[in-house]
């Protein structure tokens, strides 16, 4: 058993008179904040006594009395209003550290249950270019798999790609009227993208002519609103500003401003058709685009041979697109199984569902009605078209005959939660309530200036150039860093090439990955690729500088692991380090309990300061005897490995010289 779990076993059996519920109490026993204290603290004793009705010291230390941890600990300690502190045995940290060192799992342990999980990301549209919103999934995702398989369960990772929605009615139109041959013959991906953008443009711009009187209206609107609330908000004399009347103003303010922004928008996407000559001559002969597209979309899904066939058609190129990202990203599917291969399936969900009194007829339209939800589910629309919940309701149908897994994770941005909240409801009305269904959400990408990220002109910004821009500047603070090397550049053209690709794509995954996923986050290329704080590229020089010990030294590893010597921990550094390192497993639970990536990160940042405390503290290669020098290094070729495979499982590469 890793670190924690054994010792909540222990507290288990202490608080077993005390509750039947010991879950949240076991929860409460962490890692000790400062190593005064310890290295693990059980702090429940404050809310469990007030909960039984009794003084939290005597509470404490009746746990404390029953607690059978000799063989582990020193003996606890009950501390200030009821903190129980431990303080792990040195001989227990040895003997752990030294299995951990003789095992190829570094001391993890499998799951004790492990279970099938499907996983649910990346899921591009695609023949719409990768945008920046689609890392978040890709790498999330890819990371839960990866960490997932590590324990020994099973992870099933199925991209739910959008290969069936409106923008195939887009290109199709585009296809049909504006298609240059030669182009596609030559560069079919480009050509079916320009298509795409093309016909797009010229859809928003009727919409945004059609909107734009109301979206004026209602800016007019709420600027009036605000001037009069201005107005009512201005202290009379003599008297305080009044504080709730002043935020109705700012909130007055935001949303007009936010009005405003929309009228931009509008005007903008207008005048860049009205102001290119070829574009307002497309639009003057295409007045009804808009229904066009539409009508292409319905003829492809009711299955007009034409629209079927080009559909086929275009498919490989578009999966060919998104297949160099994943390959640069270092991410593959077990299954790509996208909307359409769903289509032939809505009838007869929609069917089941209306037979088992699950799904009513309102308006025309079939819906679900759900307990706390706001608005209905719609499963079919009065056209009798179906709907993207239609198809989610089909594809958990086939996931759960197809893998009966134990839980399923959609790894969506934190808009769908809505449609994950009326899916899940609806599935467990269905009978699908054994299944764990999780929407593993995540916030926005934002630029600097706090709003999403978006190129200069307004576009959303394309993933690849993202990737491209990371390498390009690692490439810089590669070659700044080897020219800086003391004996002069150790690295060749092609090794700095390589590390670049490493450096550049695993900071982009690691900016991501450290974040706490729900929060936004700001997309900074100085900040993911600096070299001190955390970014993988600390983390990968802390690897590299590690594994240079061993280079220096002049040392065999595998001769080292072989030859078994004692490891000590005579240093609080050393003994710190050590402690780091048993803390792998328990990271992983603890990161996987609620998918969140980010315990990783912060636990390998954790493990590479304490690393660096003990490299200025205790000399290795000089060590002050063999035994000493053999210990050390020990603990080196272990921090070395955790590092590495931490990231690995992070979906992030590590060079072994930079
Ligand atoms: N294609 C969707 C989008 O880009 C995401 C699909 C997520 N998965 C799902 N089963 N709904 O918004």
């Amino acid at each position: 058993m890793t670190l924690l779990p054994n010792l909540q076993a222990r507290f288990r059996q202490a608080l077993a008179p005390l509750t039947d519920r010991p879950e949240p109490w076991l929860e409460m026993i962490r890692r000790a904040q400062d190593a005064r204290f310890g290295d693990y603290q059980a702090n429940f004793a404050m809310a469990l006594g007030k909960q039984l009705n009794k003084k939290p010291q005597e509470l404490a230390a009746e746990v404390v009395a029953r607690l059978d941890v000799a063989d582990l600990c020193q003996p606890p300690e009950v501390a200030g209003p009821g903190f129980i502190n431990l303080r792990l045995k040195d001989e227990w940290l040895i003997e752990r550290v030294t299995a951990a060192v003789n095992d190829p799992r570094l001391g993890v342990e499998l799951a004790a249950a492990p279970r099938t999980y499907v996983i649910d990301y990346s899921a591009p549209n695609v023949a719409k270019p990768m945008h920046v919103g689609h890392i978040r999934s890709t790498v999330i995702g890819d990371a839960l798999c990866r960490m997932l398989r590590f324990l020994g369960h099973r992870a099933i990772s199925d991209n739910h790609i959008g290969d069936w929605g409106t923008q195939f009615g887009m290109i199709i139109y585009g296809y049909k009227h504006f298609l240059e041959p030669n182009a596609y013959r030559d560069r079919p991906v480009q050509e079916l993208a320009r298509l795409y953008r093309l016909v797009r443009q010229l859809v928003d711009y009727f919409a945004a002519k059609e909107s734009l009187p109301e979206l004026q209206r209602r800016l007019e609107e709420k600027q009036q609103v605000l001037a009069a609330q201005r107005q009512a908000a201005m202290p009379a004399a003599g008297q305080k500003i009044d504080k709730k009347l002043r935020e109705a103003v700012t909130k007055l303010e935001n949303s007009a401003k936010e009005a405003a922004e929309d009228v931009e928008s509008a005007k903008k996407k207008i005048a860049a058709v009205d102001a290119d000559s070829i574009l307002a001559q497309l639009a003057a002969e295409h007045p009804q685009i808009g229904p066009g597209t539409q009508a292409e979309t319905a003829r492809l899904h009711a299955g007009d041979a034409e629209n079927h066939r080009l559909w086929q058609e275009f498919m490989p190129y578009c999966l060919e697109d998104i297949q160099r990202i994943y390959r640069r990203l270092d991410v593959h599917f077990d299954h790509a199984l996208g909307e359409s291969y769903y289509h032939d399936m809505l009838p007869g969900v929609v069917e089941e569902l209306r037979r088992r009194g699950i799904a009513q007829e309102s308006q025309g339209a079939v819906c679900v009605f759900l307990e706390g939800q706001p608005a209905p589910m719609i499963v079919q629309k009065q056209d009798g078209a179906y709907l993207y919940a239609t198809t989610d309701l089909a594809t958990i149908r086939y996931r759960m005959q197809q893998w009966r897994p134990d839980a399923i994770l959609y790894v969506v941005d934190h808009r769908q939660s809505m449609h994950f909240q009326q899916l899940f409801g609806t599935a467990r009305l269905l009978g699908y309530d054994q299944v764990e269904l999780q929407h593993v959400s995540f916030g926005t990408v934002l630029g600097k200036d706090g709003r999403p990220f978006k190129t200069r002109a307004g576009d959303t910004v394309g993933l690849e150039g993202l990737l491209d821009e990371a390498i390009d500047r690692a490439r810089r603070i590669v070659a700044e860093n080897d020219d800086a090397k003391p004996g002069g550049a150790e690295l060749s053209p092609e090794q700095r090439a390589c590390v670049a690709e490493t450096v550049g794509i695993g900071a982009l995954k690691y900016a991501d990955l450290s974040q706490n996923r729900t929060s936004d986050y700001e997309f900074d290329y100085e900040k993911m690729l600096a070299m001190n704080g955390n970014t993988a590229t600390y983390m990968q020089y802390a690897y590299a500088r590690v594994r240079n010990i061993f280079a220096k030294g002049n040392i065999d590893v595998q001769q080292l692991r072989a030859a078994g010597s004692a490891i000590t921990l005579g240093t609080p550094a050393e003994r710190a380090l050590a402690l780091e390192l048993l803390r792998f497993g328990d990271t992983l639970s603890l990161a996987l309990t609620d998918y969140r990536p980010n315990q990783l990160t912060a636990y390998l940042f954790d493990l590479a300061k304490s690393y660096f405390t003990f490299y200025e503290e205790c000399p290795v290669l000089k060590a002050g005897t063999p035994a000493l020098r053999d210990s050390r290094l020990l603990l080196s070729d272990l921090t070395a490995r955790t590092i590495r495979k931490g990231l690995e499982l992070l979906g992030i590469g590590a060079e072994e010289k930079m």
